[in-house]
């Protein structure tokens, strides 16, 4: 098992929380810090040795209301961090991703379990009375409430951010929403409708063919990460100022955000064509907003996608090969045409422009002699910037990810081993806590007593009101 993965239990989860929720009071109490000690206010450096000083979000407790993919990722990173995750879920239901893309009868699927690890899960109907108590109390011990609901749903539950902030001033309350205010803010919205209302599909394919949504989930996981450092941000803040705010992320302006190199050749096109798109160099003119692109390189380095050996039986032999200026005369004597490097037709980038299509055609001639490794060996010996083309299968079975702990193993009561996506943020003081995904409502009595203090007759109780159990299925009519 990777380093990343072993929990750090330095003191139980109780414990951290009530150390840490003190530092934060403490913090927050003061008044901003004085530069006069010379430290900024900050604590003595620990003399602990790095990685043992605790995880980064040691202390925080979030109030984990997301389900399928935008914010389980946000909540799932910050739980990497350390953050004590509690996931509610609808008694008898939960998340409804636990049986979508179902490849394992009756265990959760990989949908769920490679977004919520290092959470807890917690069942409650939201819409019961006694649910409500309970949720009541747990907005008061947490720091996050968490959510990627409907528009408006978070609200018809009862938790307003009016209500939420009068029980608990320090709340911080963040939310993906598909749009921010204006037209569309009252849409449901997935993945693929993000990324169309981002800018992104109509800036992604080939100029002949129509718009291209991409496999990685720009929309969900990418507006995820964004939430994610709001929440972050708004901690921070919070130490300052003492009370919470609202942070929202809208997944179309996640996905633009990450577009945003579009926006800038949007703007380019009111001063003439674009210049690195081959379409200039094929001749065909630009219309009035940004072309699909092909492979074409997002920046100012000429790049395309070529085949390498192999490339007529295996759909993933490719390599995507950047022209960087500093190392063209490289890249001539590599393809065997070192006469490139002065002749006034290829020696400068400008005069490159209108003849790339040939140029790759050329480099290209040379890729297909070399598997993608190959290529990648030999051009990163003289520094000529290039990407193979991975599959998945082949990222699954790097072992140099393993190590990192990006590709993490974990165990499943009820499913066995599968692979999962580690932090991908790498903390010298914070080792990543990877860990399996919860079963549905697997620590709600360990939640009820551990953390909001209800005693074994308060539970039964609850139990038997029906507010953290599945709902009895209506008896049949003889
Ligand atoms: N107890 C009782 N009710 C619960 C509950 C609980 N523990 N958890 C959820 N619910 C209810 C909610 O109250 C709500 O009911 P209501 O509409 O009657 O008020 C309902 O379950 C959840 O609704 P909704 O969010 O509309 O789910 P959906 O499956 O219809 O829509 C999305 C899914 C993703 C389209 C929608 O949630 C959305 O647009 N979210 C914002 C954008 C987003 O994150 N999209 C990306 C998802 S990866």
């Amino acid at each position: 098992m990777s380093k990343q993965t072993k929990r750090q239990k330095p003191k139980s989860r109780a414990a951290a929380q009530k150390s840490a929720r003190k530092v934060v009071k403490l913090a927050a109490a003061k008044k901003p810090a004085k530069k006069a000690n010379g430290n900024g206010g900050l604590p003595k450096p620990s003399s602990k040795p790095y990685g043992q000083a605790g995880l980064a979000l040691e202390g925080v407790r979030i109030l984990d209301f997301t389900h399928v993919q935008s914010g389980p990722t946000c909540t799932q990173l910050l739980a990497y961090m350390g953050a004590d995750v509690m996931k509610v879920e609808r008694p008898g239901a939960g998340d409804i991703t636990r049986g979508q893309l179902r490849d394992v009868p009756n265990a959760d699927s990989l949908y769920f379990t490679m977004l919520n690890g290092t959470k807890r899960s917690i069942t409650i109907d939201s819409k019961h009375p006694k649910g409500m108590d309970i949720l009541n109390r747990l907005i008061k011990t947490c720091d996050v409430l968490v959510e990627n609901f409907a528009p408006g749903a978070l609200d018809r539950m009862g938790l307003t951010w009016d209500y939420v902030h009068k029980l608990n001033p320090r709340m911080i309350v963040a939310s993906v929403k598909g749009f921010g205010p204006g037209p569309y803010e009252d849409c449901k919205v997935y993945e693929n409708v993000a990324q169309c209302a981002g800018g992104a599909a109509s800036t992604t394919g080939f100029r002949e063919g129509p718009p291209l949504v991409t496999g990685a989930q720009i929309g969900d996981s990418g507006t995820g990460l964004h939430l994610a450092l709001g929440i972050v941000s708004a901690l921070y803040q919070r130490i300052r100022t003492g009370r919470g705010q609202k942070v929202l992320c809208a997944m179309q302006d996640g996905v633009l955000n990450l577009a945003r190199v579009k926006l800038r050749d949007q703007q380019r096109l009111a001063h003439g064509p674009l210049t690195e798109y081959s379409q200039y160099s094929e001749g065909v003119p630009f219309g009035k907003a940004v072309p699909r692109a092909g492979n074409d390189s997002g920046g100012g380095q000429p790049a395309w996608l070529l085949k390498c050996k192999g490339w007529e039986s295996d759909p993933d032999a490719y390599i995507y090969f950047i022209t960087q200026a500093p190392v063209w005369g490289a890249i001539c004597d590599l393809i065997g045409e070192p006469t490139w490097k002065t002749d006034p037709d290829y020696a400068t980038p400008k005069a490159r422009l209108p003849r790339l299509k040939k140029i790759f055609a050329r480099i290209e001639d040379w890729t297909v002699t070399k598997t993608k490794f190959e290529v990648m060996d030999i051009c990163n010996a003289v520094d000529i910037p290039v990407g193979p083309i991975l599959s998945m299968k082949e990222i699954a079975e790097d072992e140099s990810l393993r190590k990192t702990g990006t590709v993490v193993e974990v165990d499943h009561p009820t499913r066995g081993k599968y692979l999962t996506v580690g932090n991908p943020i790498k903390l010298s003081d914070s080792p990543a806590r990877v860990e399996r995904s919860p079963l549905l409502g697997e620590h709600t009595e360990e939640i009820l007593s551990k953390v909001l203090g209800y005693n074994g007759s308060q539970i039964a109780e609850i139990k038997a009101s029906g507010a953290i159990t599945a709902p009895k299925k209506e008896e049949k009519a003889a």
